[in-house]
C-alpha cells in the first residue's frame, strides 16, 4: 500500500467535514454533535475536530451549549461569485476572465502568483474567506479572520515598462476609494503610497506583488485587504490603529456586493491606466492625501527620513522637504509624527 496516500486522504475528509459544518451552521440554528455527525455521516468526534479548528484556526465564533448544541455567535453570509458578478454590471464581467472563491488559503497572492506561472492571464480574480499566511507590505502578517472581511487577488499583464509602472499602486488605492463612495463612504483618506485610512485608522492594505522583464511586460497581482466586520476578534498582532466598515456605517455591509464594486472599479482603473498612466488618478490621490503638510517619517530598512510631506509628483513619488530642499521619494513606509 502507497502510505502517502493515507493521510492525504484523511486530509480531504476532514476538510469537507468542516466545510460541511461550516454550511450547517450558518443558518444560524442550534445543531448538536450528534445530529451534526448524523447529516454528514461521521462520529461526534469528528464533528468535535472541525468544531476545534474553526474556533481556533479560522477564528469563527461557535457558542457551544451544553444540551443544544453549536450555532454561531454571528451569523455569516459567505462569499458568493453569482452575487459577487450581479454587483459588477456586464461591461466588467466580460473582462473578469475567471474568479474564484476559496475557502481557506495560506495567501490569495500566493494563490494568485502561482496560477500567473501557470500560464493563467489577466483578469483572473480570487477571494477567499480565511487567509492562514496573508502577506502584509514589508513582511508583515495580514490578520484574516474566516468570513469577516475581503480577502482579494487580481491578476492583471501590463505592456509597460518597470518605471511607467511606479504609480500604479496610487491609482489602485484610488479605485478602492471609487468603490467606497458607492457605498456612501467618502470620507477616507490615503497615506502614500496605497494605504485607506479612515480617521487616520486603517481601513484598508493594498499588497502589489509583480512578475516580468524590466521592459515589459509585466504581470502584476493586486492584493487588497478590506476590514469589513472584525468583531470581537482579537487584533492585538495588527500593531497598529485600524476600523472596519461596520463600525464606520454602523451597520452590516454586503461583502459580496462590495467585492463586486471593489473589481469593477479596479478593471476599470486597469484599463485606464494602461492608457494613460497616473494622470488620470492624481487629482483623487492629491484630495485625499492624509500626510499632505505634515510632519512625517520616512522609514527604510536602514534608516529614516525626517520631513514634512509635500504632496506627490506627477509620478507618484513622495515629495519630502527636508532643511527647505524638497526631494521625491519612490519607496519608503511613511508614518505621521504628532
Ligand atoms: C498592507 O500591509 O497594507 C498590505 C496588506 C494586503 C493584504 C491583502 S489580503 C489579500 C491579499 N493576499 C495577501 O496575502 N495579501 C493581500
Amino acid at each position: 500500500m502507497n502510505r502517502t496516500l493515507l493521510p492525504a486522504a484523511w486530509y480531504t475528509i476532514a476538510m469537507n467535514t468542516l466545510n460541511s459544518v461550516l454550511r450547517i451552521l450558518c443558518d444560524g440554528r442550534f445543531h448538536s454533535g450528534s445530529a451534526l455527525g448524523e447529516t454528514l455521516s461521521v462520529s461526534r468526534a469528528a464533528v468535535w475536530k472541525a468544531i476545534k479548528k474553526l474556533q481556533n484556526e479560522w477564528q469563527v465564533k461557535i457558542n457551544a451549549v451544553p444540551g443544544r448544541g453549536y450555532q454561531l455567535a454571528v451569523p455569516l453570509t459567505l462569499l458568493d461569485k453569482d452575487s459577487i458578478l450581479s454587483a459588477m454590471g456586464p461591461q466588467f464581467q466580460s473582462q473578469l476572465q475567471e474568479i474564484q472563491i476559496l475557502w481557506s488559503v495560506d495567501s490569495t497572492n500566493r494563490y494568485t502568483l502561482n496560477q500567473a506561472s501557470s500560464g493563467v492571464v489577466s483578469g483572473f480574480a480570487v477571494l477567499a474567506e480565511h487567509q492562514s499566511a496573508g502577506r502584509g507590505r514589508r513582511g508583515r502578517h495580514w490578520v484574516s479572520p474566516f468570513g469577516r472581511n475581503l480577502y482579494l487577488s487580481l491578476l492583471w499583464e501590463f505592456e509597460l515598462d518597470a518605471t511607467q509602472l511606479s504609480g500604479l499602486s496610487l491609482a489602485i488605492a484610488v479605485a478602492i476609494t471609487r468603490a467606497l463612495t458607492k457605498v456612501e463612504i467618502n470620507n477616507v483618506m490615503l497615506k502614500w503610497p496605497n494605504d485607506v485610512l479612515w480617521q487616520e485608522r486603517k481601513l484598508c492594505g493594498v499588497l502589489l506583488e509583480m512578475k516580468g522583464e524590466a521592459s515589459g511586460p509585466w504581470q502584476v497581482v493586486i492584493g487588497i485587504g478590506m476590514n469589513v466586520n472584525m468583531g470581537s476578534i482579537k487584533t492585538e498582532e495588527i500593531g497598529q490603529p485600524w476600523v472596519d466598515l461596520q463600525s464606520i456605517l454602523g451597520r452590516d455591509l454586503d461583502r459580496n456586493q462590495l467585492a463586486g464594486l471593489i473589481l469593477s472599479e479596479l478593471l476599470d482603473a486597469m484599463h485606464q491606466f494602461q492608457r494613460s498612466g497616473l494622470s488620470p488618478f492624481l487629482a483623487d490621490w492629491r484630495a485625499r492625501d492624509v500626510c499632505r503638510d505634515k510632519l512625517v517619517e520616512l522609514h527604510f530598512p536602514d534608516r529614516v527620513e525626517h520631513g514634512i510631506a509635500r504632496g506627490i509628483d506627477s509620478s507618484g513619488a513622495l515629495l519630502l522637504e527636508s532643511e527647505g530642499v524638497v526631494k521625491p521619494y519612490h519607496a519608503g513606509e511613511v508614518s505621521l509624527r504628532y
